[in-house]
């Protein structure tokens, strides 16, 4: 990858970037910043002020994505030729990148014609390249067609691992870390497959060089982070290069999970660790024990169940049921002595009826989770259960989600007194 490109910004332009969604995408704006101070731009954290203006968007919900075309649509170019370069000096440019990015591809400048670029989440090495090509571009050529003065990159496959090194963090102490990217569970109503792609893993020496660069900065407190970290598996045949892997011997075997962070729990300097976001499915007593074990780990786990019914898990593509999550949590329980578990709930899915919500509020009961992330039921186009009838209304979803918050802030409330 091109490093300080000499057609970085030689004008001077700033940059604002707005983050939407997950941690995930707290941490690609991190890279993403971090790029294009490489390249020569300044950040403001006025939007009035900067030259450039990125949305970093988020389509796991619809009302997600109404937030960022909402946000977007501040900056209409005034007058009919608004899409068009031609007499649009002063205007800010703006682009599209991340998940929505990926999931409207072109058809997002239709939609919002005032957006310059698109960038797809697997793309965005290329973004200090692109923005480079519009500082560039005199405004003084008249254009004729929307696509002319566009550009949009989805095709993405894999990130470089350089730019998880530019050594740019928001926070002095604490520094999120991309253990993983995309997922390749495809639970039947989530996008995220759609948008970031299949699974991929990080090597795992790359993440330990990652994390000590980070500490020798001064960071103190790391989270690592995937759409399901604890499916992690590093490729085979790279462990006996390393001189740091004492936890295992044999050269064939591969860095999973939980060797993981063992070898994180060892880097000098580093004083606190932690995980997000674990699946079920791929959740085991080793990491309970690697979790009661790792004196840095916090003993932190958000494990969302999404339901309590076993018809809807089954619906849900989630490859478990109400009965395994709770032994699971009495696993965790027993092993790890005073852990925090949280979790995610989605109410309202195709086909709930009062019984499936019913076993839902009884596994709220049951585990007393210290916090729960209640949503409700989106269809999302490419997923599978946008083909099943979104049947719940509203008003249902709403007395749904009302209901398990009240509960679950009634479980809160007694677990802090
Ligand atoms: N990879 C993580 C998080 C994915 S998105 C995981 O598997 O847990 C975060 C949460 O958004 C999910 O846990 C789920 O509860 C919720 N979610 C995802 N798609 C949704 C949809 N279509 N409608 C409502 N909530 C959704
Ligand atoms: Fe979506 Fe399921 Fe993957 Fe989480 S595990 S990102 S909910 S497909
Ligand atoms: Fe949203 Fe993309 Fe994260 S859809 S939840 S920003 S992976």
């Amino acid at each position: 990858m091109q490093r300080n490109s000499n057609r970085g910004n030689k004008k001077g332009e700033v940059v604002y970037i707005r983050t939407y969604g997950c941690q995930m995408n707290v941490r690609d704006s991190e890279v993403i910043r971090g790029l294009l101070q490489e390249s020569g731009y300044e950040f403001t954290a006025e939007p009035e002020k900067a030259d450039i203006i990125l949305f970093n968007t988020c389509s796991v919900r619809q009302h997600a994505e109404d937030k960022v075309w909402s946000g977007i649509g501040r900056y209409k170019a005034k007058g009919p030729s608004c899409s068009l370069r031609a007499n649009q000096a002063k205007r800010k440019i703006i682009g599209l990148i991340g998940c929505m990015a990926q999931n409207y591809g072109r058809d997002a400048f239709h939609k919002a014609p005032e957006i310059d670029f698109i960038v797809g989440p697997s793309d965005i090495a290329k973004i200090p390249g692109i923005v480079s090509k519009f500082v560039h571009r005199p405004s003084s050529v008249v254009h004729h067609n929307l696509y002319e003065t566009k550009i949009w990159e989805t095709d993405g496959d894999t990130r470089p691992d350089e730019i998880y090194h530019t050594g740019f963090y928001e926070d002095k102490n604490h520094a999120f870390v991309v253990i993983s990217e995309g997922c390749s569970n495809f639970c039947s109503y989530c996008v995220v497959p759609y948008v970031r792609g299949p699974l991929h893993n990080r090597n795992y020496k790359a993440i330990l060089k990652e994390i000590e660069e980070a500490v020798d900065k001064g960071i103190t407190e790391i989270t690592l982070l995937g759409q399901n970290v604890n499916a992690y598996i590093s490729s085979p045949g790279l462990k006996a290069q390393s001189s740091k892997l004492q936890c295992k011997t044999k050269d064939s075997e591969e860095i999973n999970f939980v060797d993981l962070l063992k070898l994180v729990n060892e880097i000098k300097g580093l004083k606190e660790f932690s995980f997000i976001t674990s699946h079920p499915k791929d959740t085991s007593i080793e990491l309970f024990k690697a979790m009661r074990d790792a004196e840095k780990l916090k003993k932190y786990l958000h494990l969302p169940v999404q339901s309590g019914s076993d018809g809807i898990l089954k619906l849900m593509n989630r490859g478990y049921t109400g009965r395994f999550y709770l032994d699971l949590v009495d696993n965790y329980r027993k092993i790890v002595r005073n852990g925090v578990l949280t979790t995610d709930i989605i109410v309202g899915f195709p086909s709930e009826g009062e019984e499936d919500f019913q076993a839902t509020c009884d596994l709220v009961k049951k585990t007393e989770f210290d916090a729960a992330f209640i949503f409700k039921y989106s269809s999302r186009q490419h997923t599978e259960a946008q083909k099943f009838i979104d049947d719940v209304a509203k008003e249902e979803k709403e007395r749904r989600h009302r209901l398990v918050l009240d509960l679950q802030k009634l479980i809160s409330k007694k677990k802090k007194s």
